[in-house]
């Protein structure tokens, strides 16, 4: 195989040589590609910490990297993404970075030879920022098994929230849940608890946040107040208190502040966002040199096999 589009496609020995690959790039290891392989990055939603993390991890391998705006293409004509990536495969790209708004966009391109590596399908999923998240928590604890996450916010909406809760789940974490209970689907009870965010602050190692995202609700009206929802459903001064002095905060970004998370707490000391976004480049240096390795190898339909 040739692709990243769901963390249910990998083994946790397969997470785990990743995690320890990504480690060794932040240790200052040096890319192993030759030169001339192309690459292209099709971002079909706004994206900055995906989009550019994806791009310097493939200058820092030596990619040579083709960016690829769809207003400027042939999309605005009707071609379809499998067309559209049927013609990056004919000019010699290996892989493509996809962020789409379909959920399984993937689906449709399982002929096609070219390496797709999402960068998030709809509510699906966000394999890239699921590695990156447990890069940083297993950087803070060294391991998963026992550890109490929180998953708090817009869940329903939310593709990190889907595939954190399953491989964190398999992992061994014990996962909660918080939030307004219209933005979250009682099937994700099967991974963890529903708690308040005052019981999910005093109890859990990791406190995750989730951006409330506007743009996947109805006309963007999400029917609360701002400042009514950061009192009821977010992390605010005085909840972060109540946080274990070892507890780490967590938020894939972008960040709506006084929102999901006090404004004051997004660069706290036990905030890790920034780091998130940093370890970002590491981790998907490492996806991307393991694919590109698992091409060469001949390898058929799943490169972490
Ligand atoms: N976390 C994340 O996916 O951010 P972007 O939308 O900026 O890529």
């Amino acid at each position: 195989m040739k692709r990243l589009v769901s963390m249910e496609e990998l083994s946790l020995g397969d997470i785990e040589n990743l995690l320890t690959r990504a480690a060794a790039f932040k240790n200052g290891e040096k890319a192993t590609i030759d030169a001339g392989h192309f690459i292209v990055n099709m971002f079909f939603e706004p994206s900055t910490r995906t989009h550019y993390s994806f791009e310097v991890a493939e200058r820092k391998l030596g990619f040579e990297v083709l960016s690829f705006e769809a207003s400027e293409s042939s999309v605005t004509k009707g071609e379809t993404l499998y067309d559209t990536l049927l013609t990056m495969q004919a000019l010699g790209v290996e892989a493509a970075v996809v962020r789409h708004p379909d959920e399984k966009f993937y689906d449709e391109l399982n002929d096609l030879d070219i390496a797709i590596i999402s960068g998030g399908d709809g509510c699906g999923e966000h394999p890239s920022q699921c590695l990156l998240d447990l890069f940083t928590i297993k950087e803070q604890f060294g391991s998963f098994a026992g550890l109490k996450v929180a998953i708090a916010g817009d869940i329903l909406h939310s593709r990190v929230a889907n595939s954190n809760m399953r491989v964190l789940k398999r992992l061994g974490a014990e996962i909660y849940f918080a939030g307004p209970k219209e933005w979250f689907d009682e099937e994700s009870l099967a991974y963890g608890t529903y708690l308040t965010m005052d019981e999910a602050a005093q109890q859990v190692d990791v406190m995750m946040l989730l951006r409330v995202q506007h743009e996947r609700h109805q006309n963007g009206a999400i029917g609360f107040q701002k400042e009514d929802y950061h009192e009821r459903f977010g992390l605010t001064e005085k909840r972060a208190q109540m946080l274990k002095q070892e507890a780490i905060i967590m938020h894939p970004s972008p960040v709506n502040r006084d929102v999901e998370i006090a404004d004051s707490l997004v660069e706290s000391k036990q905030s890790r966002i920034v780091e998130q976004m940093t370890n970002g480049v590491f981790v998907r240096m490492a996806i991307l040199e393991t694919i590109l390795n698992g091409k060469r190898k001949g390898a058929e339909k799943h490169v972490f096999n």
